[in-house]
């Protein structure tokens, strides 16, 4: 094949090498509008999983490259005067200068023809003349931007100023060095790739910026200003810009995130970061185009595979790979977009924080990498949580809120049943909720229960509106404080727009096939077509509705509940006032987000008045009703976690969506996470994290990086009521209370789990 590269980046290069080794008879081309030695930024850093990707595929290249790297292990991060260093994450690194020098000697070698100062203009006809153009032309791609729509280009240009600059200065560690400064914080990412010279990326944030002047500073006068302020990193070191092509500001750059839906159009196929790009903050774009490279010179020498075949799978196979890093590189470009939010952080944490911030690197990451570091992150989350001295997983250390003392951070998440009769709760739920709390969670939640019988969602929901709704609920909460260590929490709710339905497995959201009641809502918008128009809420309708939330609190504290949970999420009656999806109103009770919130924290401040004071109450919002500015956002969640705190509630229960049929929820493992670490670290709030945490791993990330105070499991509580007690066998925890009964099993399941992850650690070695 004929075939021309556009760029000589590591993309072009390496794709150019790979087509010449797989077969010789190839004729590459590659066109690089830069003069060799010529190129911007300054290091890059790898994995070991790109370098034995790279040894499979051409060990020659591979074996110079690995014998130039610099290697460390340590990553440091200066804040507010402190110096966190944590070990073993094993970074190696190189300058860019050096991989492209190792890069064009490996072509010319293998009879690639070079180009330099080759600027290539994707207008000129001399393309149609090769079988294949690859458009290796990095991020602002000519070639790609030639025809944006046949490529299904998606540009997110991210918030943050950052420029990439070096130092000779060496730096022994990964070094973030924070700095706060009069015009807010600016931030350096430094690490050496040479035995003489480091990388030293600046960030800060736009306003900080613009505020410092930097916006109109010449690149003399920045780095000036960057060396003054970095000044005790740098030890007398100059900083050095090789960005002198790009006039003044300009070497400032936002970065783009770049995703493409098809990666080839006619003879043209993109490559690298023509295609996509990875915030440089994890650090893998060159990983990403090597990757590529390898993987489309396999795909186009494949026997037997038309070219559209190989395109697909290239396509499918690159693009799944890039997703996973986006995503990743998403939550990470985010941290430090939102930096603000962790500036309150003690030094310890805000290092957790960052360590972990692309959900990549979780807790038992870090107990791999450098298990003393762990250690004392943990001693520190449990000395907070009241207990000196003790080192132990995050997910076992109490928490308190007002009187009552959580034994863990765990918590069964609110579930309907649906297996209630008439509202009363019978043997199926003594069982199921008295198993989960045997199973070792510090709290556990009720399903929504309901405060009225037309307040129902389906006609198995459990409620509380007689006296045999308390007889019966007190029988369960006696159990639960009779024989376990577990609090439990009575969530309270009226289903709204949401209510007539079927039971959950019958289908969900849908009407009954008869017998259905009428029902109301903030306005007369129904759930779904197929069901009912509500009824919107008179003012006498309000007042009914509050008085049967404070009646069934009243009969919550003679069941002997220890918490109670006003459910204002999920679309249902109070979420419905909440969501401007479902609230129309044009009264008091619609419109801005203050009014919205008036009827809500009405119910909820006439609960709290009838709840005891030493004990706890929560409330459960949708913090996004994912259907961006129409409907609440993640800001206005914020507000809604502070207005419900300042009415009294101890605890905010971030959960999201489901208040609006066509919603585009966004899945993913600890999905609404993210919601829970806004509300809690911008509201300085308690908050409960909940959404696809499965694993003792996600939970003790989450409380240390203080993205939450307690976990909530909904799912995995269904198939497994002993998780919490699985997780202390796992983790190898001894003081969780084990009811005596099982604790014979309990200490089995630790020995087996212990004995597996011995045999396990004796085959990695
Ligand atoms: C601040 C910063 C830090 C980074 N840190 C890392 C890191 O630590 N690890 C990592 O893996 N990645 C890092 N990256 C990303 C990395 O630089 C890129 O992902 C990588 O260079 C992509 O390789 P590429 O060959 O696709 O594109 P590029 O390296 O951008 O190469 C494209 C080449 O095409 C040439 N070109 C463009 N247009 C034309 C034209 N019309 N005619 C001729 N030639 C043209 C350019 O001169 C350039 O040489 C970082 C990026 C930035 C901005
Ligand atoms: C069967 C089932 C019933 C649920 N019922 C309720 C409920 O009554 N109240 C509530 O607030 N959330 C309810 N949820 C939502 C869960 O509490 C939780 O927020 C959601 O399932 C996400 O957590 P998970 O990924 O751990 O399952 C229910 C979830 C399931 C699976």
């Amino acid at each position: 094949m004929k075939i021309a590269c556009i760029g000589g980046g590591p993309a072009g290069l390496y794709f150019a090498i790979s087509m010449k080794l797989k077969d010789p008879a190839h004729q590459i081309e590659v066109f690089e509008r830069n003069a060799p030695g010529v190129t911007f930024g300054w290091g890059v850093v790898f994995s070991d999983q790109t370098v034995e990707n790279l040894t499979a595929n051409d060990p020659k290249s591979a074996r110079i490259i690995a014998d130039e790297f610099a290697h460390w292990d340590d990553i440091d991060v200066h804040f507010r005067g402190t110096c966190i260093t944590s070990s073993g994450h094993g970074f190696i690194g190189i300058g860019r200068k050096r991989l492209l020098e190792i890069l064009q000697a490996r072509a010319r070698a293998l009879s690639v023809v070079l180009h330099f100062e080759a600027e290539c203009d994707p207008a000129d006809p001399k393309w149609k003349d090769y079988d294949l153009v690859i458009a290796s032309d990095g991020a602002n791609s000519r070639f790609r931007d030639a025809n944006p729509e046949a490529f299904g280009v998606d540009i997110d240009v991210r918030k943050n100023k950052f420029v990439w600059l070096g130092t000779s200065k060496v730096f022994d560690a990964f070094t973030f060095a924070f700095e706060e400064t009069e015009h807010g914080w600016i931030w350096a990412h430094a690490y050496r790739f040479a035995p003489d010279c480091s990388t030293f990326i600046v960030e800060c944030s736009e306003e900080t910026w613009a505020t410092f002047g930097l916006d109109k500073m010449d690149q003399a006068q920045a780095l000036a200003v960057c060396e003054n302020l970095f000044a005790k990193y740098l030890d007398g070191h100059r900083l050095e810009s090789n960005a002198t092509h790009l006039v003044g500001s300009a070497a400032w750059l936002n970065f783009r995130r770049i995703k493409c839906e098809r990666w080839n159009h006619g003879n043209v196929i993109l490559l690298g970061d023509a295609a996509h790009t990875a915030h440089f903050s994890i650090g893998s774009g060159t990983k990403l185009a090597l990757e590529d490279a390898i993987k489309l010179a396999q795909v186009l020498n494949s026997e037997g595979l038309s070219l559209e075949a190989a395109l697909d799978e290239y396509l499918a196979e690159r693009n799944l790979e890039v997703l996973k890093l986006q995503n990743s590189a998403r939550n990470s470009t985010e941290w430090f977009e939102t930096l603000d939010r962790y500036l309150h952080f003690e030094p310890l944490q805000f290092a957790y924080s960052l360590l972990t911030r692309s959900q990549r690197i979780s807790h038992e990451n870090l107990r791999l990498r450098d298990r003393e570091w762990l250690e004392t992150v943990e001693r520190w989350f449990w000395e907070k949580a009241g207990v000196p001295g003790k080192s132990a997983a995050p997910m076992f250390a109490p928490f308190t809120m007002r009187e009552m003392r959580l034994e863990n951070r765990v918590t069964v998440s609110p579930m309907a049943m649906y297996s209630a009769v008439d509202g009363t709760p019978n043997d199926f739920h003594f069982i199921h909720l008295g198993e989960r709390a045997l199973g070792g969670a510090g709290l556990v939640f009720t399903e929504m229960t309901c405060v009225s019988p037309e307040g129902r969602i389906s006609p198995g929901c459990t409620g509380m509106w007689t006296a045999e709704h308390v007889d019966a609920w007190k029988r369960i909460v006696d159990f639960v404080h009779a024989n376990s260590r577990a609090k439990i929490c009575l969530q309270l709710g009226h289903s709204g727009a949401k209510g007539s339905t079927k039971l959950g497995w019958e289908g969900n959201d849908v009407p009954l096939d008869d017998g259905n009641w009428p029902v109301m809502s903030a306005s007369d918008v129904p759930w779904s077509p197929v069901n009912q128009k509500p009824k919107p809420m008179t003012r006498a309708d309000m007042d009914m509705v509050k008085d049967q939330f404070v009646a069934a609190v009243q009969m919550g504290l003679e069941a002997g509940f220890d918490m109670i949970e006003l459910h204002a999420a999920h679309g249902y009656l109070l979420s419905s006032f909440i969501t401007p999806l479902q609230n129309t109103r044009t009264d008091d009770y619609g419109g801005s987000l203050e009014n919205r919130l008036r009827y809500p924290l009405e119910v909820f401040a006439a609960m709290r008045a009838a709840w005891p004071k030493d004990r706890p109450m929560s409330v459960r919002i949708s913090a996004n009703d994912w259907a961006g500015e129409q409907g609440v956002t993640p800001d206005e969640a914020v507000e809604i976690g502070e207005a419900f705190a300042r009415e009294g509630a101890d605890l905010i229960d971030v959960s999201a969506g489901q208040t609006w049929a066509d919603a585009q929820p966004v899945f993913g493992r600890m999905f609404q996470t993210p919601f829970s670490d806004k509300v809690r670290n911008e509201g300085r709030l308690a908050t409960m994290a909940v959404g696809n945490i499965y694993e003792p791993d996600h939970a003790n990330s989450i409380l240390a990086a203080g993205r939450a105070d307690l976990v909530a499991l909904a799912r995995p509580h269904l198939i497994d009521p002993m998780w919490t007690l699985r997780a202390a066998a796992a983790l190898d925890y001894r003081d969780i209370y084990v009811p005596p009964q099982y604790l014979n099993g309990q200490a089995q399941l630790a020995r087996n789990l212990k004995r597996e992850a011995e045999a396990a650690a004796a085959l990695r070695v």
